[in-house]
């Protein structure tokens, strides 16, 4: 059976790295036409040449910053351009992925940041709210049309140093929630997806560079890898029209709850 993926218009923010470069990749094997932003355009060139080689029927990016209202904007302005030029009935946007994200530091409340507060809010929250505002007027109505959320464990579980992250992605998964109330009656699918531990460069990114760190994080211990996360995307925007998957919670099996991890010796 062929894809149901196939030639369908897939919009994915932070597609720079991560899920959203893998994520990237596995539309592209379904032979979906993929449209990738990000800050770094180099990386994205690069993720963008490799959706074409995984079998993507097209694939374009455009530089997105989705903590600027204008930039989203830009963005969305480009991605209609590019999809009006398909000509097929069903020619809309038909996934968006809201990926773009990540933490900032692991302080306490006490010892937090106005900086990397305000960093986390602008992704994580504001970057799904500003994107999806702009990009659900291009998502055709009762043809399985799927936003994809990004969320986390943290948006479920608290732990000490991720306030401002934990609240961050509670407040993604409420907007999910939300979102699915506005739009019923529109065809129009939604659902959080919601990582544990993974190995990605968002430790990287949250511990600003000190890779001593990030190695401790991981040690002895087996996380998620990007392609876990994009498989199961595609497993959700390709279930038939009718069926929502709400909200998903993965997690490496070495992660039995957010403050027990195995490690081995
Ligand atoms: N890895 C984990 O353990 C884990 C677990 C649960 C949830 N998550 C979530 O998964 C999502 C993807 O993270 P990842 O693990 O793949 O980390 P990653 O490798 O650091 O990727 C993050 C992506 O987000 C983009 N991004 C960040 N801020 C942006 C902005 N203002 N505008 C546009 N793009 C922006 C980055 O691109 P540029 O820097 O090029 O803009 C990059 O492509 C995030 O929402 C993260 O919170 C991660």
């Amino acid at each position: 059976m062929p894809s149901r993926l196939k030639d369908k218009w897939v919009l994915i923010t932070g597609a720079s790295s991560g899920f959203g470069a893998a994520a990237s990749r596995a539309f592209g094997a379904e032979g979906a036409k993929v449209l990738l932003g990000a800050r770094r355009l180099d990386r994205l060139e690069q993720v963008t040449l490799e959706a074409r080689q995984a079998g993507a029927a097209e694939a374009h990016f455009h530089v997105l910053d989705v903590s600027q209202t204008a930039s989203v904007e830009t963005f969305v302005a480009w991605a209609k351009v590019q999809i009006s030029r398909a000509p097929t009935a069903d020619a809309g946007l038909h996934v968006l992925i809201n990926n773009a994200g990540g933490a900032q530091g692991l302080d306490s409340v006490l010892a937090g940041k106005d900086e990397d507060w305000e960093v986390m809010m602008q992704s994580n929250v504001l970057g799904v709210l500003r994107m999806t505002r702009a990009a659900v007027p291009l998502m055709p109505h009762h043809l399985g049309a799927t936003i994809l959320n990004i969320g986390s464990l943290a948006g479920r579980v608290a732990y000490e140093g991720g306030a401002a992250y934990c609240a961050a992605k509670a407040g993604e998964l409420q907007i999910t929630r939300c979102l699915r109330l506005e739009l019923n009656g529109t065809g129009i699918r939604v659902s959080s997806i919601d990582p544990g531990l993974a190995r990605t460069e968002f430790a990287t990114v949250r511990f600003k560079g000190d890779e001593a760190r990030v190695n401790k994080l991981y040690e002895g211990t087996q996380p998620l890898v990007a392609e876990d996360i994009a498989e199961i995307l595609v497993w959700v925007a390709s279930r038939p029209p009718h069926v929502n998957i709400d909200e998903m919670l993965i997690k490496p099996v070495d992660q039995a709850a957010i403050h027990k991890v195995f490690r081995r010796q």
